[in-house]
């Protein structure tokens, strides 16, 4: 039986989110720049997206740029902008195709012009599709969401709109930029290394996390489809016994 096939589709996760990493290793080896790994990375997210719709995925967030990326190499953080332009462009009309909304998360007021406005106006065109939202994490770290998050609350009390005993989990979920999203039921990362890299540290409270050694731009559908198999193998217990869950 094929990976898909012994996917329940049932019992998918509500919501998975990816660090995509490894592209600049997987250039190395090919005796490449690392700007060619990025290019086949968008490849892979391409084949990722498909076969999210193909399963019937409701939320998936890509972490694509974090925070700390920023302090690359200029010539690296300028490549992966243009890039970024381009795949948009280039990739909108299969978004549209695949009935997938695009949104981001993150700092977007440090992109470049011209990368915030290829998002945005992907935004709008995909703002009714109803299939996978796919989320793009740009400039994003966990750290400034949580620190925008504190600043909103505290200027919501100091107004007087906010007593520091009505701040519930709640009120803290939908202060963050995943307001409207579940929270993570499966983080998966490629490229060999095991840490979250300041990528949505709340909302994972809970998730199941998942690494592979493969670089991402070897992660194509199969890759995906064993990672929500692993996910479905894994008993959720949420603090409480395995007798409990039976029952
Ligand atoms: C992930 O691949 C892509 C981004 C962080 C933008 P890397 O560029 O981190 O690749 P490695 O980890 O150096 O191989
Ligand atoms: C994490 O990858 C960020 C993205 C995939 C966008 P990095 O390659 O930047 O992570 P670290 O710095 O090695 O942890
Ligand atoms: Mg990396």
């Amino acid at each position: 039986m094929s990976l898909f096939d012994q996917i329940d589709k049932d019992r998918l996760p509500q919501h998975v989110a990816i660090i995509m990493d490894g592209n600049g290793r997987w250039a190395k080896a090919r005796g490449k720049e690392r700007s060619y790994g990025h290019q086949e990375g968008v490849v892979s997210l391409r084949k990722v997206v498909s076969a999210a719709r193909k399963l019937g995925l409701k939320f998936l967030t890509l972490y694509a740029f974090s925070t700390e990326n920023w302090n690359r190499p200029v010539e690296e953080v300028n490549a992966l902008m243009s890039l970024m332009v381009l795949a948009i462009h280039r990739e909108t009309p299969l978004l549209m195709e695949n009935n997938v909304r695009l949104s981001a998360i993150g700092d977007l007021s440090r992109l470049p012009e011209d990368a915030y406005s290829a998002l945005k106006e992907c935004m709008a065109l995909t703002a009714g599709n109803t299939g996978t939202r796919m989320t793009l994490a740009i400039s994003y770290s966990s750290r400034w969401e949580l620190t925008e998050a504190v600043r909103h609350l505290a200027q919501e009390a100091i107004e007087g709109h906010l007593k520091p005993e009505e701040i519930t989990e709640t009120t803290i979920s939908d202060a963050l930029t995943t307001r409207d999203m579940p929270d993570l039921d499966l983080m998966i990362r490629t490229g060999g290394e095991k840490r979250i890299s300041n990528f949505l540290l709340w909302q994972a409270s809970y998730a199941e996390l998942y690494f592979t050694d493969i670089y991402w731009p070897d992660f194509r559908e199969e890759e995906l489809y064993g990672a929500i198999l692993y996910y479905q193998r894994r008993e959720r217990r949420f603090g409480k016994t395995s007798e409990q869950l039976i029952l």
